[in-house]
């Protein structure tokens, strides 16, 4: 198959397109770095010539609703738009869980952009799957990256069930090439602990010594991205719990 992997340079996406040419596939990957630019459009007719699936990892990072809501809307519209164009069968979507629930996003307004972009998804292409990940176990780099300060990390209070990214990208792409829908077109994507951030954050400083370069001595978390997410709403209650553990994680971190 012809695989267009979206934001194929990024976190998630240079995982998928690995995985991508690992099953023999053939890739092609997008990003502007590649010279297609998918909120403009420009470049993403000539890269989905041939394609038979597209998966969507294309990420920006705002608080504001107002922009990650253009962002989100408008590169998955031009996605839907260039995939009919150029008859992609199957788009993938990754998304995050819990993001499309209103409880959920109500502050934080990243979230309200990808309940954007699955709204688009879904309402505008037949055949597609939204992949709704949990946070991954590097994301905790990325939340102590922005919350600490000197000696000192407050984290959103988050209840999560951190996953491993590697086995999120291999569903990405089983959700492109198998085509089979009977699952649904949601899938969930969890690890197999759950617990508050500022535990697993705690656990990472004490077997490792640093996240993301930062080695606060007082880890605390106030919920300031709201209730629903302090009390589990980004955990999903069904779906897919993948074995791989936050322990076996820092011990490859730790290698
Ligand atoms: N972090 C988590 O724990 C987590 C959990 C669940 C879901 N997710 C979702 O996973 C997705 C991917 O996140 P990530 O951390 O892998 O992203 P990332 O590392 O920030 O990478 C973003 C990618 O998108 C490309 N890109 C951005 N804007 C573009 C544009 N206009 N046109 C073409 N390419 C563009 C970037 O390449 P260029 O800069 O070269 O364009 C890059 O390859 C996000 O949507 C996020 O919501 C994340």
């Amino acid at each position: 198959m012809r695989i267009a992997v979206l934001g194929a340079t990024g976190e998630m996406g240079s995982r998928v397109a690995q995985n991508v040419r690992r099953q023999g596939h053939e890739l092609v990957p997008v990003s502007r770095s590649a010279g297609v630019d998918v909120y403009s459009g420009e470049g993403l007719g000539a890269a989905f010539t041939g394609a038979d699936a597209a998966i969507d990892c294309l990420n920006m990072m705002s608080l504001s609703a107002k922009k990650a809501s253009d962002y989100f809307s408008r590169t998955s519209r031009n996605v839907v738009a260039a995939a009919r164009d150029a008859g992609v069968e199957r788009l993938v979507c990754l998304s995050i869980a819990g993001a499309a629930d209103p409880e959920v996003n109500k502050i934080f307004g990243y979230y309200k952009g990808k309940a954007a972009q699955e709204r688009v998804y879904l309402e505008s292409f037949a055949d597609c799957v939204v992949v709704r990940s949990t946070q991954w176990f590097q994301f905790l780099e990325v939340l102590v990256g922005m919350a600490a300060v000197g000696p000192v990390a407050l984290l959103p209070k988050m209840m999560m069930a951190p996953v491993s990214a590697d086995r999120v990208a291999s569903l990405l792409v089983d959700a492109a090439v198998s085509g089979d829908q009977s699952e649904g077109r949601t899938l969930s994507i969890r690890g197999p602990e759950s617990g508050y951030a500022a535990d697993f954050v705690k656990r990472q400083l004490a077997e490792i010594g640093n996240v993301a370069g930062k080695s606060p001595r007082f880890v605390g978390s106030a919920p300031y991205m709201g209730s629903a997410i302090a009390k589990g709403g980004l955990v999903p209650g069904d779906g897919i719990v993948d074995d791989i553990t936050f322990a076996e994680y820092l011990e490859a971190l730790a290698r």
